[in-house]
């Protein structure tokens, strides 16, 4: 065993931890890496504008996800399928500025890489270089190792994302993945696929707990887990989810955290209310 590698698995005093440790300097992928070596997890949370990042900075998350997810979450769009390179390079750049130490992942949308590592390329170079991201995320196992390949050659880090994967709704709805031996053995072929590409993590959505814990076994990069069960190394929560700003139903892996619905709801209330009746502004909201 060399120094260094004795130095990485002797047990932490937490001063490093990605969550709650003490360090103040933007996250990197390297962190990331030396987390799974701890046997550390680690929260991650999506976010689209640059003040509700600013919150989860300030509380700690050490990794924020700029999810195509702003689709249904904060574009108003049905699905993630419409959402373009464009809006994702402006709300990356956006949650960028609102955060210091959070590592920020943006997503590649549909349509900006599934032609080939080349417009992989040309696409992520956007979103490092104009919004300021520190990696990017892509779905995809096999199909996406030449991507993911030519990505992290060209120096910019990957997070990988299988299982359910939101932009092939149109070809495979919203369901489990991986369940039955041929599916299991699909998904771990596409885990090891993307970190023989060089991913830095993998996002599992929505698959059997007990499969999620083997993938994790299994890889030296970290699984992050969303509908995986407790075993992944990471958990990722769609933050309107998280808070209960989504409206309707949410999936039943969801953990509701607060109901900022109903808060924003009965405040917006008030507030008319008080409009309507005469009671806002008051005296000292006024200036002379
Ligand atoms: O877009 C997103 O928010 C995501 C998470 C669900 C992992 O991909």
């Amino acid at each position: 065993m060399t120094q260094l590698s004795a130095a990485r698995t002797q047990p932490s005093d937490g001063s490093k931890a990605l969550y709650g440790g003490k360090g103040t300097r933007r996250i990197t992928v390297r962190d990331i890496t030396l987390a799974k070596e701890r046997g550390e997890k680690w929260p991650m949370l999506t976010a689209y504008d640059a003040m509700t990042a600013s919150v989860f900075d300030e509380a700690g998350i050490p990794v924020i996800l700029v999810g195509d997810s702003a689709g249904n979450c904060h574009l108003g769009y049905d699905t993630t399928v419409p959402v373009t390179l464009d809006e994702m390079t402006m709300l990356s750049a956006a949650v960028v500025r609102g955060t210091r130490r959070s590592l920020i992942v943006a997503d590649l949308p549909f349509g900006s890489y599934q032609e080939g590592p080349v417009q992989a390329l040309r696409s992520a170079t956007r979103l490092v270089k104009e919004a300021g991201a520190g990696a990017v995320k892509l779905e995809g196992g096999e199909r996406s190792h030449e991507q993911i390949r030519l990505l992290v050659e060209s120096g910019i880090p990957v997070m990988a994302h299988i299982g359910l994967t939101p932009q092939s709704v149109n070809a495979m709805g919203y369901r489990v993945q991986g369940r039955g031996e041929e599916a299991a053995q699909q998904l771990l072929r596409d885990a090891k696929s993307v970190q023989d590409a060089g991913a830095f993590a993998v996002v599992l959505e929505l698959v059997p707990a007990e499969l999620a814990a083997e993938v994790t076994r299994v890889l030296h990069i970290p699984t992050v887990g969303i509908g995986a069960g407790p075993e992944t190394d990471a958990q990722v929560l769609v933050w309107t989810d998280m808070l209960g700003l989504t409206g309707g139903r949410v999936p039943k892996f969801v953990k509701q955290y607060a109901d900022l619905r109903q808060i924003m709801g009965d405040a917006a209330r008030s507030f008319a209310e008080d409009v309507v009746g005469g009671a806002f502004p008051q005296e000292e909201h006024s200036v002379h």
